[in-house]
């Protein structure tokens, strides 16, 4: 799905800085990984990987894209799906050489999902389409019903055991992205449009995420500021939110997702949802690496680094994070070399500035933030920081 500072372009990148710094394999731990697709990246190169985020929905694809070891097969279900005929293979196309014998049961069960299952007015009817008293604008109201059906009857087969964990992730997975194709949204959640985008008007369509099938993994919804002290692991992979932007109030929607099929009704969502843009209570999420106030992020951002075992530490930030680079190299160097003296080797990727619908209004292009580019860059280029910093040799850079 999309998601605000996902590293897609990056992972050649990301992977050869911890090369460049010692890591010839083993764990790779991610430790805010968002859209889940570092993590599914070094499990596709061969690695074992151990991933956590305070999202649920982002815990949804590090679920299907590091714990799952085989295509679902949807047996105690097969009643539903074994008499359909399968979607079409395009219905595939995110899965690298996909096997369509294995994927049959996928392309036919999302077709009963899709055609035969049907609608019913929830949570989404009710409070993200404009069929609700709210009008929040976020999916048409077939869509909110249809994708209210899915989980719905998702919720029935977990309380009735009759779905694997693997395959409760994949069809989640599945759903959140068909939802995100769908939402009438630019950018994140934090705002949906008024009036409904061409995008938004197609009938969801459920995909095979990108499965990849490497070592099994671990995935999590921990905060990784705490977690961190936990883990042992070759690689750390940092890749924290660099300004003020809360995830959980920008992405609310997809949060609702993840969660409604392990509740016991809408009930206790539908209760908690309030505002304009639907929020449900986030502040508990909240992230001291968002925070301007006084030396919050840095500390926090010290503590947890501290607190880390690895042996690589690849760093990702961008040069207009709250964080300065100064900032950054002494939290680095004080966990490389104990006597602060080892200065992380630092990567600069030049890079499009990413600009949601809250910072622009698509109608008249007009900035409604106030960007100040870092010097000698125009407005839409930013750089991308890649600090590496290493315990296992000196190739990072010794003063
Ligand atoms: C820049 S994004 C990561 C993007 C990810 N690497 C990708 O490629 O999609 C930052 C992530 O940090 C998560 N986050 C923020 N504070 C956190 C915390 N204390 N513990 C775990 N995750 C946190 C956010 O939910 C968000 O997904």
């Amino acid at each position: 799905m999309r998601w605000l500072g996902n590293k897609t372009a990056l992972l050649e990148e990301i992977l050869n800085a911890a090369v460049s710094a010692g890591y010839s394999g083993g764990t790779v731990c991610d430790l805010f990984a968002g859209s889940g697709t570092v993590g599914r990246f070094f499990r596709a190169q061969g690695h074992r990987v151990v991933s956590t985020d305070l999202m649920k929905c982002s815990e949804v694809f590090q679920k299907a894209y590091l714990e799952t070891t085989s295509p679902p097969t949807f047996e105690a279900l097969s009643e539903y799906w074994k008499n359909l005929e399968p979607l079409p293979v395009t219905r595939l196309s995110n899965v690298e050489n996909p096997d369509l014998e294995k994927w049959r049961p996928f392309l036919c069960l999302s077709r009963y999902l899709e055609e035969e299952l049907p609608p019913r007015e929830g949570v989404l009817f009710r409070q993200f389409s404009n069929a609700g008293q709210a009008q929040r604008n976020y999916l048409t109201p077939e869509n909110a019903a249809r994708l209210d059906a899915i989980l719905g009857l998702l919720r029935s087969w977990i309380k009735d055991a009759r779905i694997e964990e693997q395959e409760v992730w994949v069809l989640l997975a599945s759903c959140i992205d068909a939802a995100d194709r769908v939402a009438n949204i630019s950018g994140t959640y934090g705002a949906y449009l008024k009036t409904i985008q061409k995008s938004a008007l197609r009938p969801i369509q459920l995909r095979a995420p990108a499965l990849v099938f490497g070592p099994t993994g671990q995935a999590n919804s921990k905060d990784a500021i705490e977690w961190v002290s936990e883990i042992d692991c070759d690689l750390l992979y940092i890749d924290p939110p660099y300004n003020q932007r809360q995830y959980p109030a920008n992405y609310h929607l997809p949060e609702i997702l993840a969660t409604l099929p392990f509740e016991n009704s809408d009930e206790r969502i539908e209760s908690s949802v309030y505002g304009k843009t639907g929020l449900i209570p986030w502040k508990e999420k909240a992230s001291p690496l968002c925070s301007r106030r006084g030396s919050d992020c840095f500390h926090a951002m010290q503590r947890m680094i501290e607190n880390s075992k690895a042996k690589v530490i690849v760093f990702s930030y961008s040069e207009e994070g709250i964080l300065n680079r100064s900032e950054i190299e002494t939290i680095l160097s004080n966990w490389s070399g104990g006597d602060g003296r080892r200065t992380p080797k630092l990567i600069e990727i030049p890079h499009r500035r990413f600009r949601s619908d809250s910072d622009e209004n698509p109608a008249t292009g007009e900035t409604r933030r106030n960007f100040k580019p870092a010097p000698g860059r125009t407005r839409d280029q930013v750089h991308e920081w890649l600090f590496v910093a290493s315990q296992v040799s000196d190739v990072t850079g010794v003063k």
